[in-house]
């Protein structure tokens, strides 16, 4: 009985000790993490919180975009469409991944 709990405390820990420390991998994750995407420094999407307002709230791309090739056009370097933004070039300057842009054109899509 003892060792069972002993077992149980001890995964319990584990998997606690896991959550933090998790590298963010989903689409949503990689937008609102601080260290990646940052999307919220300076966009409105739903669910996060303390969003900026310097870029328009990211709602709908699936209707303004027409094709996701489009949307990610846009987020793998702003600057081919306004080269004076202030969005950081992600794709050009290697912020994110190729997988990572990808999962984040996914998640935006159904947004
Ligand atoms: C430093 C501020 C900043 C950050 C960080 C930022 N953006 Fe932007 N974003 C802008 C601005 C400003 C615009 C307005 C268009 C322009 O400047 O060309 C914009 C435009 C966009 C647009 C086009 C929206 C439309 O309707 O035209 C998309 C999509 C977008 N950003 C996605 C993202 C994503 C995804 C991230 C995170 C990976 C991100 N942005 C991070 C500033 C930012």
């Amino acid at each position: 009985m003892k060792t069972a709990l002993l077992i149980l405390l001890l995964a319990l820990s584990a998997c606690a000790a896991n959550t933090p420390t998790q590298a963010p991998n989903s689409g949503k994750q990689l937008a609102f993490n601080r260290n990646k995407g940052n999307c919220l420094a300076c966009h409105v999407i739903a669910d996060g919180e303390s969003p900026g307002n310097i870029g328009p709230p990211l709602a709908n791309l699936a209707n303004r975009f027409k094709k996701k090739q489009q949307l990610r056009a846009q987020i793998w370097d702003a600057r081919q469409f306004n080269p004076d933004t202030s969005m950081p070039p992600f794709g050009a300057n290697k912020i994110l991944s190729e997988a990572e842009l990808n999962e984040l054109v996914e998640y935006l899509w159904g947004l």
